[in-house]
């Protein structure tokens, strides 16, 4: 069992085009350090109701956690020894550094603060492309920073996007070979997602062309040792990133802060923070009594920032964040956690989508196909089971 804890940083120099995240620019809201003391006050009035000490993985998120001073990121960290939690020795310890932020200034304090994980959002190198998307800093600030990076031989990834408005083949080629040239030990490669009607929607590569580009990401960072683990990411052997894994393996974790959400599955538990921050300082402000025990966590949240999942919902969660992962869903772990007639309405569904070429199976997993994973939004719509689905209550024993 692993456990990770998430801190949400909501502040940013600008707010993307294409962004759905909760923050905001940084003069906006209140002052760092202000926010800071808001966080540190949700840890100490939830720390004794979290039922896992030992942390394996720490993510600081957002936002852009590289706009705070080291000496604010370590203090988090610290407030987790000072409520008694202990860190496993070989913790990952992740910042989100975005370009443009005075990175190269505050690196040494990050390293002595015990960061040793570093994901940089690069999106493109390409000005035109950074600018269309609304973010402040440039492609060569972007190579600044990977060039720090690996001159300190620090461990990092970097996030691409890619079917950007008017971005062509031979532009997605040149982005990844900008990236590799930097020899990342893990890089994250995301196809933009906008609704309808935004104003990115328009003059993106049409579906197959989207399709040959993700080939052709994926091909140029396989040749370089860097294989997909999951639908969006990318690694060299034992670069697994231990956050994301936390969240595809069933796993618990605590999210700390702004919108930050928590998973604990023995509770059968989801909670997670207002994406508000006028309605998360009222939260925290108004709040005085510690909560004890996650049982008890409707006496600090609105029922609309927490579930107890239901059976119908624990059997969609499994089965979507498991098929993310190249590796799949283990037909082991189906039978350790369901019963026979909730299995078969599991694999009935399946099956169907193994008849339409989304799914394969083999002797121990499920998985996407190639066909699959490009359409995964389908494919997990179909893998929905509601209350109605299930063959009766006898059957919820199991859980
Ligand atoms: C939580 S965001 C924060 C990262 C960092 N603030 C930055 O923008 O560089 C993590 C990543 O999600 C991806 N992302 C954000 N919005 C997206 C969208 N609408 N479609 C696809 N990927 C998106 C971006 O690649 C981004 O680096
Ligand atoms: S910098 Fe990152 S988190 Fe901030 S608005 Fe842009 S994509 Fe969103």
């Amino acid at each position: 069992m692993s456990f990770g804890v998430y801190f949400h940083i909501p502040y940013c120099l600008q707010r993307c085009h294409y962004c759905d995240f909760a923050t905001y620019e940084i003069d906006t809201i209140l002052p760092p350090a202000d926010y800071l003391q808001l966080v540190k006050k949700e840890m100490k009035l939830r720390a004794p109701a979290i039922p896992y000490k030992n942390i394996d993985s720490i993510y600081f998120g957002g936002g852009t956690p590289s706009l705070l001073k080291p000496d604010n990121i370590v203090s988090l960290i610290k407030e987790l020894a000072n409520l008694g939690f202990k860190f496993n020795p070989n913790i990952e310890i992740t910042m989100e550094i975005n370009p443009g932020t005075n990175f190269n200034t505050n690196i040494d304090g990050f390293i002595a603060g015990g960061i040793n994980r570093f994901s940089v959002g690069a999106q493109s190198f390409n000005d035109q492309q950074l600018s269309a998307c609304g973010r402040k800093h440039t492609a060569n600030e972007t190579h600044q920073t990977l060039g720090l990076l690996k001159k300190n031989k620090l461990n990092f990834t970097l996030d691409i996007l890619f079917a950007l408005p008017n971005q062509s083949l031979y532009d997605v080629s040149d982005d990844v070979e900008k990236a590799l040239s930097y020899s990342p030990k893990h890089i994250s490669a995301y196809c933009l997602t906008v609704p309808e009607g935004h104003k990115m929607s328009t003059n993106r590569a049409v579906d197959s062309i989207q399709v040959e580009m993700f080939d052709l990401i994926e091909s140029k960072l396989k040749q370089n040792n860097l294989n997909k683990y999951e639908i969006s990411n990318f690694c060299n052997p034992g670069f697994e990133s231990i956050h994301n894994m936390i969240y595809w393996k069933d796993q618990p974790y605590w999210g700390i802060g702004l919108s930050a959400h928590s998973y604990f599955p023995s509770q059968s538990l989801r909670f997670w923070n207002p994406k508000s921050i006028g309605e998360y300082k009222n939260l925290i402000n108004n709040t005085e009594r510690s909560i004890l025990n996650l049982n008890k966590i409707s006496s600090h949240l609105k029922p609309r920032n927490f579930e107890f999942l239901q059976l119908h919902e624990v059997m969609t969660d499994y089965c979507h964040i498991h098929l993310r992962t190249m590796q799949g869903l283990p037909k082991e772990a189906l039978r350790n956690r369901f019963s026979k007639e909730q299995i078969y309405l599991i694999e009935s569904r399946l099956t169907l989508l193994e008849q339409q070429g989304l799914i394969k199976q083999c002797n121990s997993f499920w998985s996407l196909t190639k066909s699959g994973a490009l359409v995964s939004n389908v494919v997990f719509d179909k893998l929905y089971f509601s209350a109605t689905d299930l063959p009766s209550k006898s059957d919820f024993s199991t859980l």
